[in-house]
C-alpha cells in the first residue's frame, strides 16, 4: 500500500497547482482526478452528446478506456490510447466534466484506476471524493477551500493573463453553479471527510498554502 495523501475541494480552490508543488518537494507522485473526468468528457463531446442523455452518456462509458501515464513528472491523460491532456483545461471540457461526473457509470469507470494508482504509488490525489469515497483509509486528507469571491477573482486573473477575454461575474456564476452541483450530487458528491484538515487559502498566499499542507505530509 502506498501512502496516500487526499486533497478536495471545490471548484478553483487551488487544488492542483498546491498538490503539484506539494508533491514535488516531497517526493510523492501527483494524481490529477478532475483531469480523468475531463478526459472522459473530451469522449462525450467528441461524439456530440448532449450531457443531459445519460443514456447516450452511460453508453458511450462502455468502449472507453482512460490511462494515465507521466512524461518528465507530468501527468498525462490517454482516452482510447490517444493523449489529450493539452486539451483538457477548457471551460467547455470542464463544464461537461461537471454535468457529467453525477452519473455512477461515468465514476465507475474511474474508480478502479484511481484505487489502484494509490496502492501501488506514494500518491498526493486531488478531486472531489477522494478521502470520502476514493480513498476512505487515506494516510493524510486535506480539505482545502476559499470563499467564491477570491477563487472566482484568482481564476480572472489567470485567465487575464493568459490573454483570454472574460467577465469576472460570469466566472464567479460559473464557480457557484459548478459547486451546487458538486456538492449536491446523489454520489459521492463533495464534501469535507469527517477526519479531513480544513485548509480556508482566502488569506493565504500560495506558498503559506504549500508549506501548510507540506507540514502534515511527512511519511
Ligand atoms: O477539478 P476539475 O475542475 O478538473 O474537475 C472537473 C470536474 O470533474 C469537477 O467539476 C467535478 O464535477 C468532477 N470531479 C469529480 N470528482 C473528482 C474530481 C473531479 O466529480 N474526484
Amino acid at each position: 500500500m502506498g501512502y496516500n495523501v487526499a486533497i478536495d475541494g471545490p471548484a478553483g480552490a487551488g487544488k492542483s497547482t498546491i498538490a503539484k508543488q506539494v508533491a514535488k518537494e516531497n517526493g510523492y507522485i501527483y494524481v490529477d482526478t478532475g483531469a480523468m473526468y475531463r478526459g472522459l468528457a473530451i469522449h462525450f463531446l467528441n461524439l456530440g452528446i448532449d450531457p443531459k442523455d445519460t443514456e447516450k452518456i452511460i453508453e458511450a462509458c462502455k468502449d472507453v478506456e482512460v490511462t494515465i501515464g507521466y512524461e518528465s513528472g507530468i501527468q498525462q491523460i490517454y482516452v482510447n490510447g490517444e493523449n489529450v491532456t493539452a486539451k483538457l483545461r477548457t471551460e467547455e471540457v470542464g463544464n461537461m466534466a461537471s454535468m457529467t461526473s453525477a452519473i455512477p457509470e461515468v465514476r465507475g469507470k474511474l474508480l478502479e484506476l484511481q484505487r489502484t494508482l494509490a496502492r501501488e504509488k506514494d500518491v498526493i490525489m486531488d478531486g472531489r471524493d477522494i478521502g470520502t469515497h476514493v480513498l476512505p483509509d487515506a494516510d493524510v486528507k486535506i480539505y482545502l477551500t476559499a470563499s467564491v469571491e477570491i477563487r472566482a477573482k484568482r481564476r480572472y486573473k489567470e485567465l487575464v493573463e493568459k490573454g483570454v477575454q472574460c467577465d469576472l461575474k460570469e466566472i464567479e456564476k460559473d464557480i457557484e453553479e459548478r459547486d451546487y452541483r458538486d456538492m449536491t450530487r446523489k454520489i459521492a458528491p463533495l464534501k469535507k471527510a469527517e477526519d479531513a484538515i480544513l485548509v480556508d487559502s482566502s488569506d493565504m498566499t500560495l506558498k503559506e498554502v504549500v508549506n501548510t499542507i507540506s507540514r502534515y505530509c511527512h511519511r
